[in-house]
């Protein structure tokens, strides 16, 4: 399949959009400053916070899970199954744990729980975080998926 692009200047702070790539969703989320900060105040709570078990390539940073930490990437397939997890987020929803939600993406076929950077919650089915697909940037403002 061909490389997709998307400008990313078109996002919200705090927004996601849905690309496709080779049949697959790919996430796009333009992430807030305090969104980024919370994700130190998680990783306790998640299976694999510094992604050794989990797919992405070699160039994004294994905690934020980016190149660039204000834009996620993410093939939005849960790694249990592969549902699409829903975009949740707003911090302390209470179907999602409360206080302890700290925002990020929710699977409705069985429950499994991600962060903002995509990292698995502890004690759901979802094995591993979810993919980072290959991506690039072309310029400051358009991102190249594949
Ligand atoms: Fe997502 Fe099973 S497919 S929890």
């Amino acid at each position: 399949g061909a490389p997709v692009k998307y400008n990313i200047s078109k996002l919200e702070p705090g927004q996601m959009v849905t690309v496709e790539w080779r049949g697959k969703p790919v996430y796009v989320v333009r992430r807030t400053q305090e969104t980024l900060d919370n994700l130190a105040k998680v990783a306790p709570l998640l299976r694999d916070p510094e992604s050794t078990e989990s797919n992405q390539p070699a160039y994004v940073n294994p905690e934020n899970r980016a190149i660039k930490p204000q834009t996620l990437v993410l093939v939005g397939l849960c790694t249990h199954l592969g549902c699409a997890p829903m975009f949740r987020p707003e911090v302390g929803a209470a179907d999602l744990g409360g206080s302890e939600w700290m925002g990020g993406f929710f699977c409705p076929c069985h429950g499994s729980k991600y962060d903002m950077a995509g990292r698995v919650y502890k004690g759901v089915p979802a094995p591993t975080n979810l993919d980072v697909p290959p991506y690039s940037y072309e310029s400051d403002d358009v991102i190249v998926i594949g």
